[in-house]
């Protein structure tokens, strides 16, 4: 087989927040299947980055009261314990703040200008004149011109789902000052990918075969028709607007002072910048590296950002005169718990972190993801009594338990050494080899939902085979010592075979493996070669435990009570904290969009709030004997809004409204909720 050179990235999260559960599959779909490549013999460079620029970053920084360096780099200084935790093994995680970014991003538009796809073009857009800044439509909300519900994003209506222009808007408002925005005309790049240059390129690239079949598909359609801003739409493709004006946490556009390249330009480029930092680091050259016509460049990313990689990615690297992406891998959405999906602003369910401190091991969560990801771009569902089940039968009771099985005997017995295999052993140990060709196809191609499933398949005839021969019992007779060691031998043997398949998923393990059974790194190369009688193995020790249902009680942990008062009344101040402590809990105005009483309890009102996120929380409060849901409806209120989501028995509770009650309930019933003074909006945050 040739070996190949793979250049192998991973979606660049958002350096604004710390990894969710989505960022780890992704992170361990891409792990697997570059650890499977390594073991087939091919080169890979496996790397990642912080994506550090755009409007949120920077306005989060400013909240946070820190330049947008310093807050991305404390974003940054967090990432370690997710990767290793869950044995991701990155070659290099850079950042596209950094100079190898700025310098590639600048002379990547330089050469499009070059080749004549750059535009400038006069356009209207949302100011607010107290930030001094344009507004993305993100920020800039008002009521929706459709239904007329009050305080709607700039791009769409939450409550009617309406699509529309900012400038639809009624009382448009910005959502940082608060501010009546004014429109203003600003000059913005604009990559011209209608032009036909671009058209014939994309049209042919996206259907050669290098997209999964459904991801091709849907592109096909952008070239027929698109969604403008406004929610009508137009034919074919559309220019791309690559500027924004400053103020803009970004690169700077060369010779157009005060304009910034869109954070969506300068992002894939991140790719190609921790690359090149990976390789200045090795003292390899970057130029020789893309001039390998050998060299096979390879992105796994989630549905939602699929445009961008295969339009204006593409498109970028094309007509600046470089080499095109040859595959990019779609995956779906992560839900949890039959859930909803995770956004990327949120990561609701499951905990990466809280996870790893249970104790959990990463490896029952690689080995679950790859026996669900299937190399298509569905939705996968992270449940966690299936996740049980398959870890404690599959891996414990399929996989495992050949090794704990036989090797006892063999140590006891035979002093470590594996003995001849005679032919129906050998039949089985056959049987297993000619499954690592097919099984090393389906982790290529990414099916390793079906490899696992084969992989499991085998275990089960290995699992046949012992309880066939029964070594307990053989143990026990006289004169059965030679085929003992002949069926503990096979076993040992079937267990290396199935090791080796499952290390891509299992790299600690099969280390362990490596150990125990006295040899050098397994791979597909070297898999068929077998122990051979004589090979002394070492001491077995337990590889495995099973998941504990009280690991995943606690990993999914019943709430606490939602309404924890504030109390004026009935007990002493709390010890000092610091402005730092304070600074953490991040209270937020919030709208009550709607409430209602929870059937089954007397306590509880629910509440639907709008803190300006672009979605709305659902909020149990204890507060139904003081309220009539109707006359809460409409009203502010305060909220802490980075209280970790909770699971209660009428569902989960994303926050705490707050609310003053005297410490003696009996003594002084009543509880109050708080309202802001006439003035604050959603999502206003509380200093
Ligand atoms: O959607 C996101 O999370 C982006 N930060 C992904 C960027 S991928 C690449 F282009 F950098
Ligand atoms: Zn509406």
């Amino acid at each position: 087989m040739q070996q190949r050179q793979l250049f192998v990235t991973t979606a660049l999260p958002y350096a604004n927040g710390n990894f969710h559960i989505g960022h780890i599959m992704e992170y361990i779909q891409a792990d697997i299947w570059v650890r499977f490549q390594r073991m087939q013999g091919h080169k890979v460079d496996f790397v990642g980055a912080d994506d550090t620029h755009g409007a949120p970053i920077m306005i989060a920084a400013e909240k946070a009261g820190i330049t947008p360096q310093q807050f991305v780099a404390n974003i940054a200084a967090g990432r370690k314990p997710y990767l290793d935790g869950f044995h991701i093994a990155f070659d290099n995680w850079h950042s596209t703040d950094a100079p190898e970014n700025h310098a590639l991003a600048r002379q990547i538009y330089l050469d499009l200008k070059q080749t004549g796809l750059i535009e400038t073009r006069t356009i209207e857009q949302f100011f607010d004149p107290e930030k001094n800044m344009f507004l993305p439509d993100r920020f800039i909300k008002g009521e929706c011109p459709k239904c007329h519900s009050k305080d709607q994003y700039g791009d769409n209506c939450e409550v009617c789902g309406a699509v529309y222009a900012p400038t639809d808007l009624i009382e448009p408002f910005s959502a940082l000052s608060g501010a009546k925005p004014e429109l203003r005309s600003s000059e913005h790049f604009f990559f011209k990918l209608s032009d036909a240059r671009c058209v014939a390129f994309l049209q042919a690239w996206t259907q050669d075969g290098r997209l999964q079949p459904e991801v091709a598909n849907k592109v096909k359609e952008w070239f027929s028709v698109r969604t403008n801003p406004d929610g009508t739409t137009s034919e074919g493709l559309g220019d791309w607007d690559i500027s924004r004006d400053a103020p803009y946490f970004g690169i700077e556009i060369p010779d157009a002072p005060g304009k910034y390249f869109y954070v969506w330009l300068d992002a894939p480029v991140g790719y190609l910048a921790s690359l090149k930092n990976l390789l200045d680091k090795r003292g390899e050259s970057y130029d020789d590296y893309f001039n390998n016509p050998n060299l096979e460049q390879h992105h796994f990313i989630g549905k939602d950002i699929v445009t961008f990689h295969t339009l204006f990615w593409p498109a970028m690297l094309k007509f600046s005169g470089r080499k095109t992406p040859d595959k990019v891998h779609v995956h779906g959405f992560l839900t949890v718990n039959n859930g909803e999906k995770m956004s990327k602003s949120r990561g609701t369910g499951l905990d990466p972190l809280k996870y790893l401190s249970l104790g959990m091991n990463p490896e029952w969560l690689r080995y679950y993801l790859a026996a669900k990801l299937n190399g298509r771009n569905e939705d996968v569902d992270f449940n966690a009594e299936d996740f049980m089940a398959r870890v404690n039968s599959d891996l414990v009771g399929k996989f495992v338990n050949i090794a704990s099985r036989a090797a006892g005997f063999i140590a006891k017995r035979f002093g470590g050494q594996l003995g001849e295999v005679s032919a129906d052993g050998q039949s089985l140990l056959q049987l297993l080899r000619e499954g690592l060709a097919p099984i090393a196809k389906l982790y290529d191609e990414r099916d390793y939902a079906k490899a696992q499933r084969d992989i499991m398949a085998l275990a089960d005839r290995v699992n046949e085979y012992v309880d066939a021969n029964k070594p307990w019992e053989l143990a026990k007779q006289e004169g059965q010592d030679a085929r003992l060691q002949d069926v503990c031998s096979t076993c040992i043997e079937a267990f290396r075979v199935l090791s080796c398949m499952l290390k891509p998923v299992l790299p600690s393990l099969a280390a362990q493996v490596e150990g125990f059974l006295n040899i050098a790194p397994m791979s597909f190369v070297n898999a068929a070669q077998a122990l051979g009688a004589g090979h002394g193995i070492g001491e077995y020790k337990h590889l495995m435990q099973r998941v504990d249902i009280k690991m995943l009680d606690s990993l999914f942990e019943a709430p606490e009570p939602v309404v924890q008062a504030l109390t004026p009344g009935g007990e002493d101040i709390a010890p000092t904290i610091s402005i730092d402590d304070f600074a953490k809990i991040d209270l937020r105005i919030a709208q009550i969009v709607k409430c209602e009483a929870v059937e089954g309890s007397t306590k509880l009102l629910r509440l639907t709030l709008d803190v300006g996120e672009g979605r709305m929380r659902n909020v149990f409060s204890g507060i139904a004997s003081m309220y009539q849901p109707a006359d809460l409806e409409g009203k502010l209120t305060v909220m802490v809004a980075n209280l970790a989501p909770r699971k209660m028995k009428f569902g989960v509770s994303e926050g705490m409204v707050l609310a003053a009650s005297h410490a003696d309930e009996k003594a002084e019933p009543g509880i109050y909720v708080l309202q802001p003074w006439p003035g604050a909006k959603p999502g206003m945050r509380i200093h």
